[in-house]
Order: structure tokens, then C-alpha cells, then sequence
């Protein structure tokens, strides 16, 4: 039986270039969603532009000057809420969702942060990683639960950091991974082969241990 593709609400900051991999994907076929809408707490950053190219409608949903939290909060909860989606997907979204809101959307709601976690949760993984001498790096794509960054890991991307990495070479190195493992994790949720139970995630009836892994082709 074929499903129905999933609702999908992509929520961005900055270049959208994990949403493109999205896109991309999805024009490719076999993603198994639709791109309903795409979110952006900030006006004119390139992910908009990206979803407008596609065909995708876009909303702003700005932090409330004064730094007014709950308004904001209140209307990240009312543009997803009137969508209804199957499927939130954070795309680079500098913002922290309410535990509210992330219950909400529990099981359903994923992220990309660019560290083999449960290493380096939060921001600066790259400086932090080189400072620490890490011999390895990488993106985990993972269910959001209210805790920063701490939700049960599908898959990661591994690079081995090099003598003459920088930031900025780690930075695009691993974001080329996020781009394969980030629509790889959507289709594993949109076909049903990827649940989160029990606090874990479940991949084709069995529970991961860790994450699966993908480590970058060598050359
Ligand atoms: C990604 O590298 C991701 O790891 C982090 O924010 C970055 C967003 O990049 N959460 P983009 O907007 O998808 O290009």
C-alpha cells in the first residue's frame, strides 16, 4: 500500500542549504513528502529565496522586539498549528522551540546539528572540535526532544578532521554530508521505517543502539 506523503513544515535561519538538499531530493522523487511551508524567524535570508524558486509557500515569523519570548513562541506554535504537519524539519533554525511546541511535535520533528553527537550539543562544534584535537567530526540528524540538542540520533555523517583543517574547511566539509544524510533521514520518517519509541529510534523494527553511520568517501 502506498502512504501518503507527510505534511512537511521546514523551519530556517540562514542559507537553506540543508533545505535545497530537501528540495532537491524531493523533485528527484522518492522523499515521500510534500514541502507545505517553510519558516524563517528572519526576512530575506537565502532560504527563503530558495523556497520561493521552488514553489513553496514561505512564512516570517520574527522574534518580538523587546525579546517578548512567548509571543514569538506563540507564533512559531500558530503557523505550524494551522498546518497541521505530519513532519517538522529544523533546517539551520537558530532559534530554541518551547518544550511546549517540541511535545507538540514529538516523534515528528527533526533536527541537524553538526557534531557527532552526544559530543559537542550547543554552538562553535568546529572551534571547539580543533581546540580538543577531536580525529573526528561530523553532523548527527536526530529527533528533538525539549533538551538541547540531546534527542536519540538516525543517522550521522563522520569525517576524520585533517592536520590542516580550519573552521571553515570542517564547516564545508561536513554540511556536504548534511546534504546526503539529512534527506536520507526524511524518507526513512516518510516511508515509516524510521520511528521514535520509547525514547529511542527505531530503524525497520529494531532499536539503534547508535545512530548509523556514514563516513565520507575517502579523497
Ligand atoms: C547546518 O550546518 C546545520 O548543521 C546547522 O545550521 C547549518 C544550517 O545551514 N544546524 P543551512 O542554512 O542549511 O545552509
Amino acid at each position: 500500500m502506498s502512504r501518503q506523503p507527510l505534511r512537511t513544515a521546514v523551519l530556517v535561519s540562514g542559507s537553506g542549504s540543508n533545505l535545497q538538499a530537501i528540495i532537491d531530493a524531493s523533485v528527484r522523487g522518492g522523499l515521500g513528502v510534500s514541502l507545505d511551508l517553510v519558516l524563517s524567524d528572519r526576512p530575506g535570508v537565502g532560504a527563503l529565496e530558495r523556497a520561493t524558486r521552488a514553489g513553496i509557500p514561505t512564512c516570517i515569523v520574527p522574534a518580538a522586539p523587546g525579546g517578548d519570548r512567548s509571543a514569538f513562541q506563540a507564533g512559531i506554535r500558530r503557523a505550524l498549528d494551522d498546518l497541521q504537519p505530519d513532519l517538522v524539519v529544523l533546517a539551520g533554525f537558530l532559534r530554541i522551540l518551547d518544550a511546549a511546541t517540541v511535545s507538540a511535535y514529538g516523534g515528528r520533528m527533526l533536527n541537524v546539528h553538526p557534531s557527532l553527537l552526544p559530543r559537542y550539543p550547543g554552538l562553535h562544534t568546529y572551534r571547539r572540535v580543533l581546540a580538543n584535537g577531536d580525529r573526528t567530526h561530523g553532523a548527527t540528524v536526530h529527533f528533538v526532544i525539549p533538551e538541547l540538542d540531546a534527542g536519540p540520533g538516525i543517522i550521522q555523517y563522520r569525517i576524520a578532521v585533517r592536520p590542516e583543517d580550519t573552521e571553515e574547511t570542517l564547516r564545508q566539509r561536513v554540511q556536504r554530508g548534511e546534504h546526503q544524510i539529512y534527506p536520507r533521514a526524511v524518507a526513512w520518517l516518510a516511508a515509516g521505517r524510521a520511528v521514535f519509541r520509547e525514547g529511542s529510534v527505531w530503524l525497520d523494527g529494531q532499536r539503534l543502539e547508535h545512530p548509523v553511520v556514514v563516513d565520507e568517501a575517502d579523497g
